[in-house]
């Protein structure tokens, strides 16, 4: 079966699954209506950062499977099967906004001039796949066509291989034609044991909601956990990995940090709560994981307000990673927006650094210093807070810093420094959950977290030593 897809809509979603299919050896017609977009994309220009993006784009570009067009309408006609990957931001109320989604259900209705799968890529509120059915339906009824649901679990920063090697594919479905259609899309990768789950399409709605807000829901967890051994003088590293070993728990997103950001967690959380309220449903767990979520990010400032106050009257702060995590410039609800708002209504003045992400928080934040060097953001400043695990944070030239820096007071909110180790250098290094952690005085020789807390990347799959 020789068939022609497209995706329509070039975020993150589409411009990583179009590529995606295309390496599978199908033929994709990415589609968008952003003309400059489209025009950037035929001249090798990724509008995004993403490992291995650019790279798979030029190679099948190359190969003639994959093309980018903004004529949508053509696009649609030509596939046998059209992915929907247009936005779903979060409305006021926290619902998920389908505005984009029904517009460009209209353009696929007016285009069904053969039998077509569509296919709901974008993260959709369950229910969405029988309204687009009954909304196509009512444009273009006598048009021949199935939906399918296919949710998608790729993490920025690592969406390529998560495409080509998922843990599973989830897909539903109501009828066997479409069935048979997505089996073969897939097939490349299930003869790589990566199984495909069928199911009824509210059900594969529900699951991406379901993974995304349980994984929330472990982040706040253990950020809550955090707090709690910043008190009582436990060390969370410890926790966490003596909690990841016991299989049923995992090891994954067990690491603390500034609380969880991005396009996906916040929004996702928000828009499950949504869709249970007017069940009547109260989903007390995502809403406490919610809650818990904007308590990390304060704590993050306040932790970093009560180093500096005693201190001085002057108070610049350094921020150290502007992206929602490391390998992305992407700064969709950032950690970053609530930290450095709290610390500037207590009067603070921000100077910041990332290495990807300076250029979009420019056009989001214009009131604080962006510096080309980590250096650059540390000069003068009173304390310094490490937002995003980039790597090059954990080498930086610490004895240049403490030269630099008016107070040499790192708080390290992703525990990726070797806080003994600059301790004795003369730092106060405040890690989340690890001890010790303010006092310079203090003989740390034999309170060290373990080595793994220092070396772990939340986002490896490398097992814990
Ligand atoms: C997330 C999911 O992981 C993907 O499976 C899903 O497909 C995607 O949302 C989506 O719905 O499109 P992503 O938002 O790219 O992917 O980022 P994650 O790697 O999941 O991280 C989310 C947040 O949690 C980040 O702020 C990260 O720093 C934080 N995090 C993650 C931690 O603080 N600790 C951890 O151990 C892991």
């Amino acid at each position: 079966m020789n068939l022609t897809i497209s995706i329509l809509g070039t975020g993150y979603v589409g411009l990583v699954t179009g590529p995606g299919l295309a390496e599978l050896g199908h033929t994709v017609i990415c589609a968008d209506i952003d003309t400059q977009k489209i025009n950037s994309l035929n001249k090798g220009i990724i509008p995004i950062y993403e490992p291995g993006l650019k790279e798979l784009i030029d190679k099948q570009v190359k190969l003639g499977r994959l093309s980018f067009t903004h004529n949508i309408s053509h696009a649609i006609q030509k596939s046998d099967v059209i992915f929907i990957a247009v936005g779903t931001p979060m409305a006021e109320n926290g619902a998920a906004d389908l505005a984009y989604v029904k517009a460009v259900a209209k353009t696929i209705a007016e285009n069904l001039n053969t039998y077509k799968i569509i296919v709901t890529k974008s993260t959709v509120p369950i229910g969405t796949g029988f309204m687009l059915k009954a909304l196509i339906q009512s444009y273009a009824p006598n048009a021949q066509f199935d939906i399918v649901s296919n949710p998608e679990f790729l993490r920025e920063g690592s969406a390529v291989n998560d495409f080509l090697k998922p843990d599973r594919i989830v897909i539903g479905c109501e009828s066997e034609r479409a069935k048979k259609v997505i089996e073969h899309i897939y097939a490349p990768l299930v003869r790589d044991y990566r199984p495909l789950i069928f199911t009824d399409i509210p059900t594969a709605e529900m699951i991406k909601y379901a993974s995304n807000a349980f994984l929330a829901v472990k982040l706040s967890y253990i950020n809550e956990l955090s707090r709690l051994c910043d008190q009582v003088g436990a060390n969370i590293a410890d926790v966490a990995h003596a909690m990841g070993t016991d299989h049923r728990i995992s090891k994954h997103f067990l690491q603390p940090g500034p609380g969880f950001g991005g396009s996906c967690f916040p929004k996702d959380s928000q828009a499950l709560a949504y869709t249970a309220n007017q069940y009547g449903i109260n989903m007390h767990v995502v809403q406490a994981s919610i809650d818990g979520n904007s308590e990390q990010k304060k704590y993050i400032a306040t932790k970093t307000l009560s180093h500096i106050n005693r201190r001085s009257d002057q108070k610049t702060v350094a921020i150290l990673g502007l992206a929602f995590k490391a390998n992305t410039d992407d700064i969709r609800y950032s950690q970053a927006f609530d930290i450095i708002a709290q610390l500037q209504k207590e009067g603070c003045s921000i100077k910041a650094y990332d290495p990807l992400a300076m250029d979009n928080m420019k056009k989001e934040i214009t009131t604080i210093t962006y510096c080309s060097t980590p250096y650059q953001a540390l000069e003068g400043t009173d304390a310094a807070i490490i937002l995003t695990e980039w790597p090059e944070f954990k080498t930086l030239d610490f004895n240049r810093i403490k030269t630099i820096m008016r107070h040499p007071i790192i708080i390290d909110s992703r525990n990726i420094l070797n806080g003994s180790e600059l301790i004795k250098q003369g730092f106060t290094i405040d890690q989340l959950g690890i001890h010790p952690r303010v006092t310079e005085e203090s003989d740390n020789s034999t309170n060290q977290p373990c080595h793994y807390a220092q070396s772990q990347d939340p986002h490896s799959d490398t097992p814990l030593p």
